[in-house]
């Protein structure tokens, strides 16, 4: 086997018109982050030489997402054989091997692309490979027109397709692997003179057997080849990834009590012995620890949970929470830009926000950080071993010492020094057997009524 450069050129240019959206299409996020960006890291583990994505004029958010990778702009969408030309100049100087992927084909594995870049590599060294495959339904894509069962001879587009030819089942995929040091002279002789009036990247097939070279195709799962047109779709594919993330955070170690309602993202981190109950959602940025228990209904973005910690069940964490060992965080409880100490407790109702919870410290239902003041937020420092009352509202920039104790009701506007008691009560009436001559007033009153009105 020759070992042969690769550069890769991912077509991206599209309108994407029927996603019905402001974004373009290949922003759409799966499993928290833009399609674009799945294949872009798959294609990273190829380690090619170069990586370019064509994008169209109005798309310089895709150019920001795929950054450092360069981009190339089509300006006039004038077919896929165009859009590659788009990248000539990228390309310039390179002879090896040139694999063509769809910006829209997120689910695409290294493992596929390897396969075809081993047979561009084979002996037979076939000019052009295409990735095809063969879909339940093969609706409106490109048939493979193959003889001898191996030798591809062309690929037609459905709306040029003979009668015959549309009774094909295997289908293009969209992904080409070719020998960069003829693929540009394809594309220059490329005519648009079908029925779509476009430049056809697969008539490089046709092209490249008209110049007696052997073309070959390999077949690749339908799973991995999904094109993401339009919302649905998009809903599919991420089916598809959730699957793959729950496979993959079981195979670690994780029990997933009820696998199809827990939400991972691209990037979440799940240690062993990890147990998380259903509906829970894991937004960006979440690494949990071993031994943590996630009880159901939670939802965390850029969190951090470490060993043995519980949350929940309803625990909203959100950017900055960092949970110690053995932590617990109970019921309605929010937490943002925090740091939960080793064994320290908040388990109700409770609003946390730019603080420190020492070590051991208990804070009760209720506790709320006032943290902002309309213009800036502002620090909570709860010390080893204090114990928050029940409803108790901290007035940041706010520190509970030590070992403090801040009793039920409390607002807390001053510090608080270690293993100091604060408590601000008003004090209360006690008026025995109030209550129930209360009542019976009410009720002489209430009937009182009732005569009158029937008289
Ligand atoms: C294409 C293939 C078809 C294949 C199908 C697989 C051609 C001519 N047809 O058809 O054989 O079965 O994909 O999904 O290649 N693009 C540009 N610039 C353009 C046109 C397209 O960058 O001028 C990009 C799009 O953003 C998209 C990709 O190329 O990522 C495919 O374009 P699309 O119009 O969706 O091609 P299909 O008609 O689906
Ligand atoms: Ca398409």
């Amino acid at each position: 086997m020759t070992i042969r450069k690769t550069a890769v050129v991912v077509l991206a240019a599209g309108h994407g018109t029927r996603m019905n959206s402001r974004l373009p299409k290949v922003l759409h996020p799966l499993a928290g982050r833009p399609m674009i960006c799945h294949l872009m890291s798959t294609l990273e583990t190829l380690e090619p030489e170069r990586q370019v994505v064509v994008i169209g004029p109005e798309m310089q958010a895709v150019a920001e997402v795929v950054a450092p990778h360069p981009t190339c702009v089509q300006s006039e969408r004038l077919g896929t054989g165009h859009a590659v030309v788009a990248a000539r100049d990228a390309l310039a100087g390179f002879d090896g091997d040139v694999l063509i992927v769809f910006g829209d084909t997120p689910l695409l594995s290294a493992a596929t692309l390897s396969r075809m870049l081993d047979l561009r590599r084979s002996v037979a060294a076939p000019a052009v490979v295409v990735l095809g495959f063969r879909p339940v339904d093969p609706g409106g894509y490109g048939r493979l027109v193959v003889s001898n069962g191996e030798a591809l001879e062309a690929i037609v587009e459905l709306v040029d397709a003979t009668p015959e030819q549309q009774g094909i089942g295997l289908c293009n995929s969209g992904v080409m692997a070719i020998d960069g040091s003829r693929l540009f002279g394809w594309l220059d002789r490329l005519s648009n003179a079908n029925t779509k009036g476009e430049y056809y990247l697969t008539d490089v097939v046709a092209l490249a057997r008209s110049d007696g070279l052997s073309c070959a195709f390999v077949e690749g799962p339908e799973t991995e080849l999904l094109g993401v047109n339009s919302r649905e779709d998009l809903a599919v594919a991420e089916r598809l990834v959730q699957n793959q993330l729950r496979a993959q955070a079981m195979a670690t170690g994780a029990t997933l009590i009820d696998p199809h309602s827990v939400h991972f993202s691209y990037d979440t981190v799940i240690g062993r012995d990890v147990v998380i109950e259903p509906y829970v959602v894991f937004a960006p940025g979440v690494r949990i620890g071993d031994d943590v228990y996630i009880r159901g209904f939670c939802h965390m973005l850029g969190v951090s949970i470490e060993s043995g910690a519980e949350v929940g069940p309803f625990a909203r964490l959100r950017p900055g929470a960092s949970i110690g060992p053995g932590a617990h965080i109970g019921n309605f409880v929010e937490i943002k830009n925090a740091r939960v100490e080793r064994g320290a407790k908040v388990n109700h109702l409770t609003y946390i926000g730019d603080a420190r919870i020492g070590a051991g410290a208990n804070v009760g239902a209720g506790t709320i950080t006032c943290n902002y003041d309309g213009f800036f937020k502002q620090h909570t420092e709860i010390g080893a071993g204090a114990f928050i009352g029940s409803n108790t509202s901290l007035i940041a920039p706010v520190r509970i010492g030590d070992g403090a104790i801040i009793g039920a009701g409390t607002v807390v506007t001053c510090d608080v020094p270690d293993d100091a008691l604060a408590l601000a009560r008003v004090p209360h009436a006690v008026k025995p057997t109030w209550a129930r001559t209360f009542r019976e007033r009410r009720r002489a009153e209430k009937a009182a009524k009732q005569t009158s009105k029937k008289s």
